[in-house]
């Protein structure tokens, strides 16, 4: 249930004497491995597309090369899932801290959690079921 978050525990004994819940125990301490991951994760992430090579000469063959490397697609997967999880539970950490009405944070959350699916299911079709050979095609056909 809601959970009022005026003072932020610091330590895991405070955590769990703040929450009463042990779901949202579990989210504080995930909410601190998942962030710590994700700056290794992001910068590994930049460092490929940004510095080691020119952003500004990514193009669908750059891409289509990339993900046909399996190791790429379980890195960019892990980058997703952490920062998708990470980043929801922290807007709705900001959804409890500000929407006072229940009718108007339940709304708030559905639309949250819902965009979220989404985009997290469209991710996840783009690293593993996306097929670059036809797409590749199809855009070559279009420009001819
Ligand atoms: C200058 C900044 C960035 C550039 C140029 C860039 C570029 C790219 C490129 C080329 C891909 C597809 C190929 C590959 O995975 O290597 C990709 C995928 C991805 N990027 Fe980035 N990226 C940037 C920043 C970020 C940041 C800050 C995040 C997250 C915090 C992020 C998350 C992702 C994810 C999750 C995917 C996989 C997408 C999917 O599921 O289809 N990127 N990025």
């Amino acid at each position: 249930m809601a959970t009022a978050r005026a003072s932020q525990p610091r330590t895991f004994s405070d955590a769990r004497a703040t929450y009463s819940s042990s779901p949202e125990l579990a989210w504080w301490v995930f909410m601190r491995i998942s962030g710590f991951l994700l700056v290794f994760l992001t910068f590994g992430h930049l460092w490929a597309n940004n510095m080691a090579f020119n952003a500004g000469e990514i193009d669908f063959a750059y891409v289509a090369g990339r993900l046909a490397q399996p190791g790429v697609k379980v890195y960019d997967s892990f980058l997703l899932l952490f920062a998708m999880l990470h980043g929801v539970n922290g807007l709705r950490y900001s959804i409890e801290d500000y929407v006072q009405r229940p009718g108007a944070r339940f709304w708030w959350k559905a639309a949250l959690f819902t965009a979220a699916a989404a985009i997290f299911v469209l991710g996840v079709m783009a690293l593993w079921t996306f097929s670059f050979d036809e797409m590749g095609s199809a855009v070559r056909a279009l420009n001819e």
